[in-house]
């Protein structure tokens, strides 16, 4: 039986470098289940779909045939064979990805794929739905949330220190825009599972957070040593 860790929070509150540091920690892969959204978006963004027609997402997700590998103990996602982990942290494609992983079929296929890592590794894995939806058994379930305004300036400095132009109050607007599309969608919308421990990160370091985190996990019943 694998450990599994699931990390839930709206866009740009740490999960990702919170999830990566906790994983190297134990030796467990990370899953990036955003970049498997962001990955999907992707596709349907190069074959022009428009992310309101529900028929065509539907058709063109079957067209996508999306896999994980691990280079280094980093995810690599690959799309229809090709590597695409380079395109996929813009904010075209994150709010692409918002819009189209409200379709069940986009998450059918997605979920299934996150749901075979975690039963032949021990993971952590994040996303908006992981502690609800697709580990509702998950050993330890972290809710992770900062204030938009520290999100947004999260947000921005990682996307200037690649060189990216970016506007800070477009990037606060987009954010808030997001997590309201992420949390009033039907299917497995953004939200704390009953049983995730809630952690505000906005004035916590990232050592902070990951300990807190490493606490938590030595605290639950181990099934691993
Ligand atoms: O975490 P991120 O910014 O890379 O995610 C991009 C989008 O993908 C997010 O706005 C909603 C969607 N997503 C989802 O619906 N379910 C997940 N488990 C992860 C991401």
């Amino acid at each position: 039986m694998s450990y599994q860790i699931a990390i839930d929070g709206p866009a740009g509150a740490g999960k990702s470098t919170i999830a990566r540091k906790v994983a190297k920690a134990k030796e467990f892969i990370y899953v990036d289940t955003g970049a498997m959204y962001r990955a999907m978006a992707y596709y349907l963004l190069c074959n022009h779909i428009d992310p309101e027609d529900t028929k065509a997402v539907e058709k063109s997700c079957m067209e996508a045939d999306i896999t994980i590998c691990y280079e280094e103990g980093e995810q690599a996602v690959f799309l229809n064979g090709k590597n695409v982990n380079d395109v996929l942290r813009t904010e075209e494609v994150g709010n692409m990805a918002s819009l189209t992983s409200k379709n069940p079929k986009v998450r059918l296929r997605l979920t299934s794929l996150q749901k075979a890592l975690a039963e032949k590794n021990n993971v952590v894995m994040d996303g908006r739905d992981i502690g609800t939806c697709v580990l509702p058994e998950a050993d330890v379930k972290i809710f992770l949330t900062a204030s938009a305004g520290v999100r947004a300036k999260r947000r921005f400095d990682e996307l200037s220190a690649k060189g990216q132009e970016c506007d800070i109050q477009k990037i606060e607007e987009d954010i808030i825009k997001r997590d309201e599309q992420d949390m009033n969608r039907k299917i497995a919308p953004l939200k704390p599972a009953e049983d995730a421990v809630f952690i505000d990160s906005s004035y916590m370091s990232i050592d902070e957070v990951a300990n807190e985190i490493m606490t938590l996990c030595e605290k639950s019943t181990s099934k691993i040593n």
